[in-house]
């Protein structure tokens, strides 16, 4: 009997443990009011105050750094003929006019994940799952402070995120 009492008193501690992790983590996931992130200048691997899915955006940043950066700059800053994909200008709703591969609109975040998963890398198209590249856009996106709460970036909620107010 009282080895029983003990045992529920011990699943109610963790229980409000992980309440109180629970909140705390929701509480981080708000970010600071004001805080916006890194328009392309930070550092290449930086989370900006870690609003929303900090692991897949840790992810992405090192798939980024992997897998992209070699053409687009560790910055996401381009270097011709791969564009700029951070920073002001970047991700243009239309593609430019001597684009060999994108022809379609940048939108929303799908638009940016659908066109990537076909066509990135370049050199190597395949070569990166679809929840990396899922990773990657979400790394980026934020890199140009598109913001979408604490939700990771997927197909539930990529078509409502829009790149531009
Ligand atoms: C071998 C070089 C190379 C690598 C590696 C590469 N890209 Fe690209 N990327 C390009 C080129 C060149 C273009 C322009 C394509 C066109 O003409 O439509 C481009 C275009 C893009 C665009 C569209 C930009 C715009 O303004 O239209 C995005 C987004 C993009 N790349 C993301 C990525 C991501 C994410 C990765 C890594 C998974 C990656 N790229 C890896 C060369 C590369």
């Amino acid at each position: 009997m009282f080895q029983r009492a003990q045992v529920k008193l011990g699943f109610q501690v963790l229980v409000a443990a992980t309440l109180v992790a629970t909140a705390a983590l929701v509480g981080c996931g708000g970010g600071k009011p004001g805080a916006k992130s890194a328009k392309g200048g930070g550092a290449p691997l930086a989370i900006p105050g870690a609003p929303g899915p900090a692991e897949q955006l840790a992810v992405g940043g090192k798939s980024y750094a992997d897998n992209c950066s070699t053409c687009h700059g560790d910055k996401g800053e381009g270097d011709a003929p791969s564009p700029a994909i951070i920073g002001n200008g970047a991700l243009p709703e239309a593609p430019s006019k001597d684009a060999e591969l994108r022809k379609a609109k940048f939108l929303t975040a799908q638009d940016v994940y659908d066109f990537t998963v076909k066509t990135m890398p370049k050199d190597g198209v395949g070569t990166v799952t679809a929840d990396e590249m899922w990773a990657i856009t979400a790394w980026t996106l934020k890199q140009n402070g598109v913001e979408w709460g604490t939700d990771p970036l997927g197909p539930t909620n990529a078509k409502t995120i829009k790149l531009r107010k």
